[in-house]
């Protein structure tokens, strides 16, 4: 009854926990069906070290928000060295590559930004201009052609600089191939128009710099993008419910703690799905697992209002009422879900932060 009746997702998921018992086939298809709902070709590969989260990803996932309308993943990305680093020698000019081809292609782009870190030292009054490299220049042939796509005021208390990407995010997603990066200045605004250099917005890696240092001083890509599912879903209308803090396992409530007189009607059941259990805790980085719940129960005639039934759930009771045989009682369903965040590192080892809707159910009734 339950599988015919409460959506897909949560349906993957209880069949993939239930399903530890049965045949290896079974399970596969069960995995293969979440990892589609999910959005994944592919299972991810087991992370070999412990997760590296960049802050400003902890931070969004602890905080349960996208920043830019629309998204429902973000991505973070850090510079990929090339050969043509060598060629920016200085402290306050370089040029940073940000690897996006894996992507999805379905993935459209609703916002994107690079953090600098600001390191301790003088402070004066400073812009970071961000340029869109459009097309390199060749030495001795042709200047680069750059497009300056943000110019941030440097103020002196600020640890952290955010400059908007989106432009040259969109571009690289819609002509892959002519990805050449992001060039960064950064100038001292002085009256007299000179550009002197100051050596505290980290732009590129100095070979003093320890790997745990320049991963946290580090600029940072962070792209956020819609996928598919997720616009489709916006484009039908499916209002955006507020997400729910996510429960932490010791909350976790279980099936036999539940009262007999209750298991009649209709009404929301725990379930904790635990990411352990799925076999799928070595590449979700967070949360552990989540409280989906599930709908079970009887719908009776006459059908009562807080069994948030339909009208045509009101009809299809009664006709029950009348002649079991000819149709069937209402059916116990979710009908009102909400959203939870995942974290997880994607094949190319970075990280992902995903909003998917649907997941746990809020409200059940008779439909
Ligand atoms: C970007 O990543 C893809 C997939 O890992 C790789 O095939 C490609 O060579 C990379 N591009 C550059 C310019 O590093
Ligand atoms: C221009 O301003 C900078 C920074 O304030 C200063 O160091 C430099 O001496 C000035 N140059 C001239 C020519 O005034
Ligand atoms: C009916 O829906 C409301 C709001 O979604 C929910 O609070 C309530 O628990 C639901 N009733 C049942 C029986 O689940």
């Amino acid at each position: 009854m339950r599988g015919a009746c409460a959506c897909a997702v949560v349906c993957a998921l209880v069949a993939l926990c239930a399903c530890a018992g049965l045949d290896e086939s079974t399970r596969a298809a069960a995995e293969r069906q979440l990892l589609s709902l999910l959005g994944l070709p592919r299972r991810p590969p087991p992370r070999r070290a412990p997760a590296l989260v960049p802050r400003a990803m902890r931070l969004l996932y602890d905080r349960s928000a996208l920043p830019a309308a629309a998204a429902n993943t973000a991505r973070s990305f850090y510079h990929t060295p090339t050969h043509l680093d060598d060629r920016f020698p200085g402290e306050h000019r370089f040029r940073l590559f940000f690897n996006v081809s894996g992507v999805p292609t379905d993935e459209v782009v609703r916002g994107a930004d690079v953090t600098f870190q600001r390191a301790v030292g003088p402070t004066g009054k400073q812009r970071l201009l961000l340029y869109d490299v459009v097309r390199p220049g060749r030495r001795g042939k042709s200047e680069p052609i750059l497009r300056l796509i943000d110019s941030v005021p440097l103020r002196p208390a600020e640890g952290t600089v955010r400059a908007d990407a989106s432009g040259a995010a969109r571009r690289w997603l819609r002509e892959p191939r002519d990805n050449h990066g992001l060039l960064v200045r950064v100038l001292e605004e002085s009256a007299n128009g000179t550009d002197a250099l100051y050596p505290h917005v980290r732009v590129r890696r100095r070979a003093t710099d320890e790997h745990e240092e320049w991963q946290a001083l580090q600029p940072l890509l962070m792209l956020y993008t819609e996928d598919s599912r997720a616009r489709e879903a916006r484009e039908r209308g499916e209002t955006r419910l507020v997400r729910s803090k996510r429960a932490a396992p010791h909350k976790r409530a279980r099936a036999h703690h539940r009262r007999k007189e209750a298991r009649e009607m209709c009404q929301r059941r725990p379930l904790f799905v635990d990411f352990a259990d799925v076999g799928w805790s070595d590449w979700i980085v967070a949360p552990h697992g989540y409280d989906a719940y599930y709908c079970q129960g009887d719908c009776p005639f006459p059908l009562a209002d807080h069994l948030n039934g339909t009208n045509h759930a009101i009809v299809q009771t009664l006709v029950n009422s009348v002649n079991p045989a000819a149709v069937p009682k209402a059916c116990c369903v979710p009908t009102q879900l909400s959203s939870i965040s995942m974290l997880y590192m994607d094949e190319k080892n970075n990280v992902v932060l995903k909003n998917y809707q649907d997941m746990m159910v809020v409200g059940c009734g008779c439909r």
